[in-house]
């Protein structure tokens, strides 16, 4: 992690680790068809999910809500590796969505379907961002991070 804020990439570490924690509850509470836990399970999943992709966004990425997903005509590595994790956190935090809605309706199996999707997807992102955005996070041409 050479070259990177260790104060701001360890607290997204850290909040990967947590948001792992919460959605090994959901699936222990799943697993043991506790609809009720495992909606608040989730529901604290979305809440700290959204929390951390607007801090990524706003401290890592340097993205304004505003700014267009589409590649635009040129682009640079860094821009299209954010850009790529921007999109991601906008699908996940879908699918998150999608769970807790089906969740709050008392459909524990729909969302037991749908889970292993989520799970895939947030584990790609997360890796990628530990391997190939935190270390590059403060570089010369990366954001001031250094306020965290
Ligand atoms: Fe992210
Ligand atoms: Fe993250």
């Amino acid at each position: 992690m050479s070259g990177s804020d260790p104060s701001l990439t360890s607290l997204f570490t850290s909040e990967h680790r947590r948001l792992d924690g919460l959605l090994g509850r959901f699936l222990a509470a799943a697993g043991a068809a506790d609809t009720g836990s495992a909606r608040e399970a989730m529901r604290a999943f979305d809440d700290a999910l959204r929390r951390h992709t607007a801090l990524e966004e706003e401290r890592l990425f340097l993205r304004k809500p505003e700014e267009k997903l589409l590649p635009p005509a040129q682009e640079g590595e860094r821009e299209r590796l954010f850009r790529e994790l921007a999109l991601e956190h906008v699908q996940i935090r879908e699918l998150s969505g999608i769970l807790l809605r089906l969740l709050e309706k008392e459909d524990l199996s729909s969302a037991r379907a749908l889970i292993g999707n989520l799970l895939s997807r947030w584990d790609a992102h997360t890796a990628r961002e530990e391997r190939d955005a935190y270390p590059i996070s403060d570089s010369p041409e990366g954001p001031p991070c250094s306020s965290a």
